[in-house]
């Protein structure tokens, strides 16, 4: 026999949804009407909705059964019990905390640790993480290598931390001024690029040295897990279920948005290993989420995230979660379209300066390109630039990141290599007319998180 080659995905399609095609001058009118933004399109006008991997997921048969297993008691429901035990044996963090979805773990932990004036290093930051950074009084510092914010670096590990830049903010601002380290794993804003395991043992020893504690945003830390497998010496033979293990048990805290990794539809937590914390969040959650036995969700939602965490490690899952991702952006490599690389594992990022050199960075080139994609194929993106980058707190100036990027997110077991080669193919059409877009302008500005409800109208 000769040896399999391809891989396929561990499952197979039992029930199905359709698709709405739609015409060219349909996409048009409609985007023109979501203010050429396309979190305002709605659902029903896109064909391949790639905006994002948030809560897009497809539960598997097992999820959809523990959703009839919810004990939808106010108090003490089983299924908290279930998804504290998952939480405590795959991700090792003995208590937990239950929210509708990660900002609410963020905002706790932000309102609980931060003073005003203090600082916040992170691998890169994160919208909703630093928004809540902030609004408790602290300012967010970026500590990830330089490689990062280099579209075109091939590094292995862009998601890890440059110590030099982290031990110069200690020196300069000290260390009772950083309550911790926000470190994520798979940093969606570099492109879902992993940190390694050997630098996060390297910035553990700075964290016991200054006693500043890890809070670990594990949002995609599986995905991080199998890059590390993939890419970093001596863990080739070590399952994601291994390695996650590991990741986590290397940091104090953490947030979870589990619309991601554990494959839901919605729900998140907080997780520590710090009773002081614990119960700091316990008294808060009742305040802002619910009782702290459910947070924000309901039994049989804690139940499907309990399951989808097992589901989530597995290497087989992830092999073909990322290797769909990596398949994408190889169909956009070949057709010559600039894309960040590695390519990372949640979804594939377009260099929009490198797609549209004519336009400025003040006429949105990201923005722009969304839209455009829209309208050629019906495929939903986002924009991950200026407009996600938001205002300067101080200066009111427009933050100017130096990533002008168009994220092509990959839900987890929802479209098929089928969907991937039509976007692939509209992001052609698009880049071979790219010399005729013109690019947006504001119409409207909202003053937090301004690109999800933001509207535009083309330049002349
Ligand atoms: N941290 C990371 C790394 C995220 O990607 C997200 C959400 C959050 C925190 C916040 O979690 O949405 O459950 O409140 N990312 C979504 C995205 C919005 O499309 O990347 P949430």
């Amino acid at each position: 026999m000769t040896e399999r080659r391809s891989w396929a995905e561990p499952w197979k399609i039992k029930m199905v949804e359709h698709l709405r095609v739609t015409t060219k001058e349909e996409r048009l009118a409609a985007i023109k009407e979501a203010g050429y933004n396309t979190f305002l399109l709605k659902s029903r006008d896109v064909y391949i909705d790639l905006l994002t991997d948030s809560g897009t997921n497809a539960m598997s048969d097992r999820q959809w059964s523990g959703l009839m297993m919810g004990d939808e008691a106010y108090a003490g429901s089983r299924n908290f019990y279930h998804l504290e035990k998952a939480i405590q044996d795959y991700y090792t963090y003995k208590y937990l905390i239950p929210t509708h979805q990660g900002r609410g773990a963020e905002h706790m932990i932000s309102q609980i640790m931060i003073k005003k004036g203090d600082f916040l290093p992170g691998n890169m930051y994160f919208t909703t993480t630093r928004m809540h950074q902030e609004l408790a009084g602290g300012t967010f510092v970026d500590i990830i290598i330089d490689e990062a914010h280099d579209t075109e670096s091939e590094h292995p590990f862009k998601g890890n931390v440059d110590l030099d830049k982290l031990q110069a903010l200690i020196d300069k601002v000290g260390a009772d001024k950083i309550p911790y380290f926000a470190i994520a794993t798979a940093v969606n804003m570099a492109g879902g690029q992993p940190i390694s395991l050997g630098n996060l043992k390297e910035l553990r020893k700075l964290s016991l040295k200054y006693k500043i504690p890890i809070v670990h945003d594990m949002t995609r830390v599986a995905e991080n897990a199998w890059f590390i497998k993939e890419r970093e010496d001596g863990y080739a033979d070590k399952s994601v279920a291994e390695i996650v293990y590991e990741i986590c048990s290397i940091t104090d805290h953490a947030t979870m948005s589990a619309k991601k990794d554990p494959i839901v539809n919605i729900g998140g937590f907080l997780a520590t290993n710090d009773e002081d914390l614990y119960l700091k969040a316990q008294n808060m959650v009742v305040m802002y989420e619910g009782l702290h036995t459910y947070g924000g969700m309901a039994g049989r939602d804690m139940e499907a995230v309990a399951l989808g965490i097992a589901e989530s490690v597995q290497d087989d899952h992830m092999r073909a979660r990322v290797g769909q991702t990596q398949y994408l952006g190889e169909r956009l490599l070949e057709f010559g379209i600039p894309i960040v690389k590695p390519i990372g594992s949640h979804g594939v990022f377009i260099d929009a300066r490198k797609f549209l050199p004519h336009l400025s960075q003040d006429m949105f080139p990201s923005q722009t390109l969304a839209a455009e994609i829209y309208i050629q194929g019906g495929v939903r993106t986002m924009e991950r630039g200026i407009v996600s980058a938001g205002r300067n707190k101080e200066t009111g100036d427009h933050n100017r990141p130096k990533l002008e990027l168009v994220r092509v997110t990959l839900p987890r077991r929802v479209y098929t290599q089928s969907h991937m080669d039509v976007t692939a193919e509209s992001i052609a059409d698009v880049y071979a007319r790219r010399e005729s877009i013109k690019g947006l302008r504001f119409t409207y500005e909202p003053e937090l998180l301004r690109f999800f409800q933001a509207r535009f109208e083309p330049l002349d």
